[in-house]
């Protein structure tokens, strides 16, 4: 299989695509013909309000699910994953937002998570404690982060400050791919500027990041490329040339309102179904018809 830690992919460099994805459960179609790619070096924003199919999407990325239907590529060639460690083997980690560390544990515990460096040889084998504490120190140095005690437990640190630990560990660990799960959703704005600035740190460093959110102003602060889901259906995919924040939060905020009242419409038969169908329809192109340069 392609392995993405083998030579640098160079910035701007397809390096996963989607070619028509659907995944259903059931009879609940989750995705519906995705069509999305990811460039190294860059960051994808993923949009979407509750239920418009994010976490399905990354969980497929990342190996949890595979496709119903279609292709997933890695560097234009199919892959099958069929677990997150098939994933993580080609470059491709996720951060999810509660799971990225381990409160009680100290930072550079958390920082390697079982693949702490060793020293020695066979039965003199042993962790290098030091050697272990001074690479976190240094590669959370490197990601702009200054925790003078790695002894710490990662629970003292701040929300932004934790998901930074999980951002740099992915990098030094050679992640290609960095996806991550509504990392700003339970944060205030500062700690949230935190965690883009992170964002940004890890697309110097040639990573391809994917960015889900719910929240436009944080996406269009970072984003180079926006991809916008509803009802697991891909509504919109600008570079960041061709949307401003403006129509970015229209898209969605139209959609979450419009959305809500569709639903309603709906559960009531009759003229008010065909109407919220209609409603629907306008949902699933927010800017037709608008200037949303
Ligand atoms: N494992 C699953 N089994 C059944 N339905 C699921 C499963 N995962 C997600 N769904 C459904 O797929 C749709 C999209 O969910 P999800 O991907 O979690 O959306 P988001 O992350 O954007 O809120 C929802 O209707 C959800 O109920
Ligand atoms: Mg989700």
């Amino acid at each position: 299989m392609t392995t993405l830690s083998e030579a640098p992919v160079p910035t701007g460099e397809k390096i996963l695509e989607l070619k028509d994805v659907s995944k259903s459960f059931g009879s609940v179609i989750a995705l519906r013909d995705i069509s999305l790619h990811v460039e190294a070096g860059s960051v994808t924003c993923v949009l979407g309000d509750n239920g418009a199919g994010k976490s399905t999407l990354i969980k497929t990325l990342s190996g949890v699910h595979e496709p119903s239907t279609g292709t997933y590529e890695v560097l234009r060639k199919p892959v099958r994953l069929s677990s997150p460690r098939d994933a993580l083997a080609l470059g491709i980690a996720t951060v999810y937002q509660d799971l990225a560390t381990v409160p009680l544990m100290s930072v550079w515990r958390n920082f390697f998570l079982g693949s702490e460096p060793t020293t020695g040889f066979g039965p003199l084998r042993r962790l290098d404690v030091k050697k272990a504490k001074q690479i976190a120190r240094d590669e959370l140095l490197r990601m702009g982060i200054d925790i003078r005690d790695v002894d710490q437990p990662v629970g003292t640190l701040s929300g932004g400050e934790r998901q930074a630990v999980a951002i740099a560990r992915a990098v030094y660990f050679g992640a290609k791919v960095l996806i991550l799960d509504e990392p700003t959703s339970a944060l205030g704005v500062k700690q949230s500027g935190v965690v883009l600035k992170y964002i940004v740190q890890a697309k110097e460093r040639g990573v391809a990041v994917i960015f889900i959110t719910h929240n436009p102003h944080h996406a269009y602060l970072v984003g180079d490329r926006f991809f916008l889901l509803n009802r697991g259906r891909m509504m919109e995919n600008w570079t960041r040339d061709e949307v401003d924040l403006d129509s970015l939060v229209k898209a969605m905020a139209g959609g979450a309102e419009l959305e809500a009242l569709a639903h309603e419409l709906e559960s009531l038969g009759g003229a008010a179904a065909s109407a919220a169908e209609e409603v629907a329809d306008v949902v699933s192109h927010p800017t037709r018809g608008e200037d949303t340069r």
